[in-house]
């Protein structure tokens, strides 16, 4: 069976979905690997780390003759309609947004299995791309906000005279958030987090930081994810933060809520109540902002309200991306690992009846399996023949 590991098309994107470690792990299950040329460039990985792996490298890949395609970013709609009846893909898939992509894969009756809807189970933390990105996202994010901030973020003692810590707060302690945590501590600042879920209060101080407790109710949902606010809530929340982020030199902000846009947690006019020279990075950017006014890949100056200097608003974007390296190699494995549930002495054996491989499929023999999808998708085509209705 041919494996395809394409370069990224996605402008910025620099991971890859094997690396020649996995090449190794994916020859040693019976594949006959094929790697783009250039696949690995962004992350660190030449060609001939790939050939020595054992992979072959092709000069552009065939996707019509693959039976297997594994790939970071979700497919667009030309590639999902390339692949063959019956061939199977496994990479990120943004099922809920992307919904062109999974209707061409449908209707190719390609099997695809999306990387966000691996279950989160024990068994399945190895193949849990969402937490291994995450834990990038959230190192790389307290990153960028030092490298902004024109202060320290460690205490420092010197004959000049003493240097009090940075403080920050984090907003959302997910897997991100409490990465950033554990990041900022270890840098040597002050941090302070709160999430509204209420498991989430040991697991700051777990990570070093302060829990910041509000008088809201807890929205903790199914599975451990945090369900979206009422919108009085939202309003109370946002009031109980303002004076905790007027007082942090670094804001970061990680919130999200399965299958809905980033709730807003910050408004422009809190961002104003900062002191000059703060730097707030909003790590949910690209799925809506928790702060008002971000905008993925810029940095934006906001005026102090007293308008004696700005505050440096950051709306991140693939985070994950910009460390190729260890992103991709925690993102190989995780494709490895789900590919070694669904491969056997090189032959593909789907087993339905396996939480993990049925959670994760997305499409297969003509469906969408994911029922939110499916019902997205039925939402959608109902919307467009009501169009051509109305134009008639
Ligand atoms: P996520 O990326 O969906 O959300 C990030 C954080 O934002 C969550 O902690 C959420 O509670 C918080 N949030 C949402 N609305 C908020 C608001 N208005 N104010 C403040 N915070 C808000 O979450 P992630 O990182 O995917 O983790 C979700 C849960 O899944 C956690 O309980 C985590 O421990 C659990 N988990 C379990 C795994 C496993 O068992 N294999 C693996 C990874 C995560």
């Amino acid at each position: 069976m041919k494996l395809g590991i394409p370069r990224e098309r996605r402008e910025g994107e620099r991971r890859v979905a094997a690396t020649p470690d996995t090449v190794r792990q994916l020859v040693a299950m019976g594949l006959d690997v094929l790697v783009e040329t250039g696949a690995g460039d962004g992350a660190g990985h030449a060609d001939a780390g790939y050939q020595q792996a054992g992979a072959t490298i092709v000069p552009v890949l065939d996707t019509t003759a693959l039976d297997v395609l594994a790939h970071v970013r979700p497919l667009d709609p030309n590639t999902a309609a390339s692949l063959h009846k019956g061939a199977v893909t496994v990479g990120l898939a943004s099922p809920s947004s992307d919904l062109p992509a999974v209707q061409a894969l449908a209707d190719n009756a390609v099997t695809s299995f999306a990387l966000e809807l691996v279950p989160r189970i024990s068994r399945a933390q190895s193949m849990d791309a969402l937490t291994s990105q995450a834990l990038v996202a959230g190192y790389r994010c307290v990153l960028e906000a030092a490298i902004r901030l024109p202060r320290f973020f460690p205490l420092y003692m010197t004959a000049a005279g003493t240097i009090p810590p940075a403080r920050v707060l984090v907003l959302g302690a997910g897997v991100a958030g409490l990465q950033a945590i554990g990041t900022a501590k270890r840098l040597g600042a002050r941090v302070f987090a709160n999430d509204i879920r209420p498991a989430s209060a040991d697991e700051v101080a777990s990570m070093g930081g302060t829990f910041i407790r509000l008088d809201l109710e807890t929205a903790e949902a199914a599975g451990g994810y945090a369900r979206q606010l009422s919108s009085d809530a939202g309003t109370r929340q946002r009031q109980l933060l303002a004076p905790h982020v007027a007082e942090s030199d670094v804001l970061i902000t990680t919130a999200a809520v399965p299958g809905r846009p980033a709730p807003l947690l910050v408004t422009r006019e809190m961002v104003q109540g900062m002191r000059p020279g703060s730097v707030v990075v909003d790590l949910a950017a690209e799925s809506g902002g928790n702060v008002e006014g971000s905008v993925p890949g810029r940095d934006i100056p906001i005026p102090t309200a007293d308008g004696t200097g700005h505050i440096t608003l950051v709306g991140l974007k693939d985070p994950a991306s910009a460390m190729a390296s260890d992103a991709s190699r925690l993102y190989a494995k995780n494709v490895a690992n789900l590919l070694a549930l669904l491969v056997h002495d090189g032959h593909l054996t789907l087993d339905f009846g396996d939480e993990v491989v049925d959670g994760a499929c997305l499409t297969h023999a003509g469906e969408v399996r994911h029922r939110p999808t499916a019902d997205l998708l039925a939402a959608r085509t109902a919307t467009a023949a009501a169009g051509q209705e109305g134009t008639r």
